[in-house]
């Protein structure tokens, strides 16, 4: 390869590398299989040490990917919390072992494990008690979780005996059961909420939850892999999780030592087609270097130890027919592909449908109905197309031509070209659209409705409801003219429909399904706005400067106010009596607090309050709180270290910059 190639080639992998992190760790979609992206990123690794001329502190392969969010207290970690590198074939493990004969001469052992999939931890004990629980995050630093993690009941809180270290850390995997998992979701099923792709997520997504009442109800568990500390009382691996055992953590009853890599391969092959014995989910296994002064011996990489390597299944597999092709309509408008296929059993059940994303996916793959194709399920409910067997395509086939009217009503799709999706833009005549409105605006998190979906599809079909807002013009009598209704069900939807009219503000913002606003930005947008008025006539420019809200949040929220049909939608809404203006007690704010309608920009690092306490003190006195400083901008509340950047507009814009005292003054010295 020449050195333009290279360039080229490193310059696509980086490009294609960042967009799977994105899916993988923000959208929780995957595209490609572990597998397929472990490859990329191998091709990566090498290019660049072929052509060091290249390297760039910001490509993927300097950083793995993080699971930070902003709720939980950031912690640094001790001692860094690193990843395994993988590998899928017997060549490459024959390869980790002569590395490690290669450094080490005298005899040694393996120890291996299964390799659970889930989402890691590290707890910190002192003098036998859990003190902290700490996600991986960047593996440099992550979330504070202990509340949550103390509700797992496998995790002692304190240990047995007394043998153990005054100070140590220890790690393991937190994870949910299968069994758990399919009931978790059979209750989210029920009560109409989004499902959790797999075990992991749902793993992952409950430590993250923000109450840990919440957690507690989850069955999450926790299987303990590794110790650290000055003082660990064992010199191997095997060791001291044997120890840890007799102190009350959970340990791997799987776990064995390998005298050489035969055995190693004997392990594996009994997992690989034993696993799904298992009551819970694991992708691989880790093979690791049991002596602790071998380990030191041979070392780290910069992102992985050398003492140990893991093993990844590869995820089952059927070939099977693509008979047809259909398109869904999302509640965005959104269109959605999804393959019929003749149903093929896959690792337990039959698949008879899958996934095809979007249309950039379809042609990259040039996937054409009567294809044979490959479906994998990587433990996720929707099982993907992850290949196609060329060599029986009939001669008939035909290049597929990705549909241009909407399937549901007719009208001619639009496609953006910075997005992969075709949306139809009938928002208000397209009955699956409406009915995907009518279903958020009264999920749980949204207004809370008791209503089923079938009941949704009833009333759209009567006539009844044509947006979410004509639910508040509803009778009883109406609702008992319905089939399967009487007079106790249709009292109790009326009923549920009505008090759905005390919702707070922020879940309001939430249930009106503007694109791109969650849970959590909507929240954010009932702090930073206290009316639905505010928030329609801010524009983009003021929306884009609040924390948390990006431009592509801000044009979507504008442009969701600009549509005549929406603002209708606002003020029937608000003529049923629903609350869109904040109501102070919610947030604890004074009337017409000292800072009302005041922007600050918080920066640098406080004496006396968190940078997060300084923010709370602005909003609870009815200030908001952007992140760039602008025209717009009132105060600056700048602390050590301020950024320059920031400091110099603020000079240069003449917007005044005061201390955290100065802030209490103005504040009229009401902390939090
Ligand atoms: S040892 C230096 N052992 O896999 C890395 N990890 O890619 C030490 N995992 O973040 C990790 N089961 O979340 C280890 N038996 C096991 C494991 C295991 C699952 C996860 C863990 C870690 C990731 C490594």
């Amino acid at each position: 390869m020449d050195t333009n190639e290279a360039y080229n080639r490193i310059k696509e992998l980086r490009k294609q590398l960042e967009e799977h992190n994105y899916r993988y760790y923000v959208l929780a979609e995957p595209v490609i299989t572990d597998r397929e992206y472990d490859e990329l990123m191998d091709e990566l690794v090498k290019l660049e040490k072929e052509f060091p001329r290249f390297a760039d502190p910001g490509s993927p392969s300097q950083r793995v990917g993080s699971d930070i969010s902003s709720e939980f207290t950031q912690v640094r970690h001790v001692y860094p919390m690193l990843s395994l590198s993988n590998t899928y074939s017997h060549e490459e493990l024959a390869d980790f072992d002569a590395r490690v004969r290669k450094n080490i001469i005298e005899p040694f052992e393996y120890v291996c494990e299964l390799k659970y999939d889930g989402t890691a931890v590290s707890l910190t004990y002192e003098r036998g008690a859990l003190i902290r629980a700490v996600t991986r995050g960047d593996g440099v630093q992550g979330d504070d979780v202990t509340a949550n993690v103390k509700t797992i009941r496998s995790i002692p809180l304190r240990l047995r005996g007394s043998d153990y270290p005054e100070l140590f850390e220890i790690r393991g995997e937190v994870f949910l059961p299968r069994e758990g998992f399919l009931k978790l979701n059979r209750e989210k099923e029920k009560k109409g909420e989004a499902l959790f792709a797999n075990p992991r997520n749902a793993a992952a997504g409950t430590l993250k939850l923000q109450k840990s009442s919440l957690v507690a109800k989850r069955p999450l568990d926790c299987v303990f892999y590794a110790l650290y500390g000055e003082e660990l009382l064992e010199d191997t691996h095997w060791g001291n999780l044997i120890k840890a055992r007799e102190w009350g953590f959970r340990i791997s009853g799987e776990m064995r030592k390998c005298a050489n890599l035969d055995e190693v391969f004997e392990y594996i092959g009994y997992w690989d087609k034993n696993r799904l014995e298992l009551p819970f989910d694991i992708d691989g296994i880790v093979i690791k270097v049991n002596s602790l002064k071998q380990q030191k011996k041979l070392g780290y990489t910069a992102k992985s130890p050398r003492w140990a390597i893991s093993w990844k299944f590869s995820a089952e597999r059927a070939a099977t027919i693509l008979r047809s092709i259909d398109f869904q309509v999302g509640r965005t408008g959104a269109i959605t592909p999804v393959a019929n296929l003749d149903p093929v059993p896959l690792s337990g059940t039959t698949v008879k449908r899958a996934s095809l994303h979007n249309s950039d996916y379809i042609e990259l793959m040039d996937i054409r109905e009567g294809d044979t194709v490959f479906v994998e399920k990587g433990g996720e409910i929707i099982p993907k197309i992850v290949g196609i067997d060329s060599s029986k395509r009939p001669d008939s086939s035909q290049r597929l031509k990705f549909i241009d009217k909407c399937p549901a009503c007719g009208v001619n799709l639009r496609k953006d070209p910075d997005e992969a999706r075709h949306y139809c833009p009938n928002h208000s005549g397209c009955p699956p659209q409406i009915r995907g409105r009518l279903n958020h605006f009264v999920s749980r998190k949204a207004m809370n409705i008791n209503m089923a979906d079938a009941t949704a599809g009833q009333l759209i079909s009567a006539g009844l409801v044509r947006d979410p807002a004509d639910l508040y013009s509803l009778r009883k009598e109406d609702v008992i003219k319905l089939e399967r209704f009487a007079q106790k069900s249709a009292e109790n939807l009326v009923k549920s429909i009505d008090e759905s009219r005390n919702r707070p503000y922020h879940n309001v913002l939430y249930a009106t399904g503007i694109r791109y606003v969650g849970e959590t930005v909507a929240r954010r947008l009932a702090e930073n706005f206290s009316s639905v008025d505010e928030l329609a006539s801010a524009g983009v420019e003021i929306l884009a400067e609040t924390e948390e809200i990006g431009e592509k949040i801000a044009a979507s929220i504008a442009h969701f106010f600009e549509d005549p049909v929406n603002r209708q939608f606002i003020e029937k809404l608000k003529r049923a009596g629903v609350q869109l203006q904040r109501r102070d007690d919610n947030l604890n704010k004074p009337a017409g607090g000292a800072l009302k309608g005041k922007k600050f920009v918080v920066s640098g690092v406080f004496e006396n309050y968190s940078r997060d306490e300084i923010k709370e003190v602005i909003r609870k006195n009815g200030g908001s709180v952007v992140s760039a400083v602008s025209a717009s901008t009132d105060f600056v509340v700048a602390g050590e270290n301020m950024g320059p950047a920031k400091l110099e507009k603020a000079r240069r814009l003449g917007i005044p910059v005061i201390s955290e005292n100065e802030l209490e003054e103005i504040a009229g010295k009401q902390k939090s």
